[in-house]
């Protein structure tokens, strides 16, 4: 039995609108689920990023936040909690991770230049393109194949990477592993790849930094997979991936439970100095960098209980639940399950509608409508399109994402769910594809409407 470590001690209310209020709001939000009011959503599973439930102690914590806008002790507590769980000695607050993105790449990327790695997230990748430079997916290729399972999709294909290296050489800005890697799948990258990735670093002479949304579910995957870390203490996991990295950038709202919260950490005192003033310009004081004193406190805190091994167990054999059960009822998804997210195959689950007509867009709309559950397409409404000759881009799979929150949810809620996938996949052939009514420029998905074609 999948034993949750904790129980409720505080409720919000939540209720299901009926059918027919459900269609009226999705057509006024344009069919984009970006812009439905919560209290229209049954169960929300667009993200699990800043959507958590915090502790009493992350709570109690609140109280103790010193908001003084220099040399705060809460911003000590944040330091000593990253040098422990991390090993990092330096820290830059920021307010989320994208203001960590946009610190880092505003410092370390010029035009022309390139950042390989394993699947960039999309902030990310928009970040790092909104300096001019280029993302480079060195992914192994069995990462895009939905229903092939193996234990580290997230991982590298080295002899990819090391080809990057050699072929931009001085323009590679850096080398960056997100781990798990949301992009494909929240999948997880093994000690030996991430070994492996940091011996091409310093061979290139290039630095090597690590994107840890997710970094405790990445450390239990190795510890339940890579035999050589199968008695290892989380923390212990943690520690060991961490020392092969220059440095991290954190979006706090998912590993460590907090609904608001970044940081950039660093090893070296050099790193930390050369992004110091951009920090200070993009995101406030050293000290704060867009949080409150009692945000880095209840940040320092759910770091702790963001990797307990107990907790962590719970968390993913939670997600595993939903994606199995998923499977069991001939829905197709991408396998093996990952760690913070189920991703359905929306392209194969309604082949009649081609990449262009957005499958999992489609899925993401039937799936409010039948059940007021709220998910989100990864494919190629968010893929975009060329930069160069503007022609929208084919992603590599379509998918949709049911996102599971933090110690929110309990089975009840996860077999609701499923029972509304099992009813759509009986009426999927009447499912119909989408097209703009409005496409934003950038980051589209978040911001464009949409509406059925005939
Ligand atoms: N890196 C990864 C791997 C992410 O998944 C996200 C956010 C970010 C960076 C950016 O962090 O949101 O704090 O600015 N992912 C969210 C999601 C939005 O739904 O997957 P942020």
């Amino acid at each position: 039995m999948n034993l949750p470590p904790y129980k409720t001690k505080m409720v919000e209310p939540i209720g299901l609108v009926s059918r027919a209020e459900r269609i009226k709001k999705l057509k006024r939000a344009g069919y984009n689920l970006f812009f439905l009011n919560s209290e229209d959503v049954y169960i929300d599973l667009l993200t699990d990023s800043g959507t958590g439930a915090m502790s009493e102690n992350q709570w109690a914590a609140m109280m103790r936040g010193d908001e003084s806008y220099a040399g705060s002790s809460s911003f000590r507590n944040l330091q000593n909690a990253v040098k422990s769980i991390l090993g990092f000695p330096y820290i830059i607050p920021t307010h989320q991770g994208r203001g960590a993105e946009q610190v880092f790449n505003s410092v370390f990327v010029k035009n022309g230049m390139v950042v390989p790695g394993n699947a960039h997230f999309d902030t990310t990748r928009a970040h790092i393109e909104n300096r001019g430079g280029l993302p480079i997916d060195c992914t192994v290729s069995e990462a895009y194949r939905a229903d092939f399972s193996s234990p580290f999709k997230g991982n590298v294909d080295l002899a990819k990477l090391e080809k990057t290296l050699k072929k931009y050489k001085s323009r590679v800005a850096y080398i960056l592993l997100t781990v798990t890697c949301n992009s494909v799948g929240g999948q997880p990258e093994s000690i030996k790849n991430i070994k492996a990735v940091s011996r091409l670093a310093k061979k290139y002479k290039i630095g090597l930094f690590f994107d840890i949304a997710r970094f405790a579910e990445n450390a239990y995957f190795i510890k339940a997979r890579e035999k050589k870390y199968k008695n290892q203490n989380i923390r212990k996991i943690v520690r060991e991936m961490m020392s092969y990295a220059d440095g991290a950038l954190m979006s706090a709202k998912k590993d460590a439970i907090v609904n608001m919260g970044g940081f950039i950490a660093l090893k070296n005192k050099e790193t930390y100095s050369a992004l110091a003033p951009s920090a200070i310009l993009m995101e406030g004081f050293l000290h704060y960098g867009g949080m409150s004193g009692r945000d880095m406190e209840a940040l320092a805190q759910g770091l702790w209980e963001g990797t307990d091994e107990h907790y962590l167990k719970h968390r993913i054999s939670q997600v595993e639940y939903l994606g199995e059960n998923l499977s069991k009822i001939g829905i197709p998804i991408l396998k093996p399950v990952g760690g913070h997210a189920v991703y359905i195959d929306a392209g194969k689950t309604l082949p009649h509608i081609p990449w262009n007509k957005f499958p999992g867009q489609a899925l993401a709309i039937a799936a409010y409508i039948e059940g007021g559950v709220r998910s989100v397409e990864i494919g190629s409404v968010m893929e975009g399109r060329d930069q160069k000759t503007h022609e929208n881009k084919k992603a590599r799979m379509e998918l949709l994402r049911l996102a599971v929150p933090r110690r929110v949810y309990s089975q009840e809620h996860l077999d609701y769910v499923i029972s509304i996938f099992e009813k759509i996949f009986k009426i999927k052939n009447r499912i119909r594809g989408v097209k703009f009514t409005y496409e934003a420029p950038m980051l589209r998905h978040f911001s464009s409407r949409f509406t059925p074609t005939p």
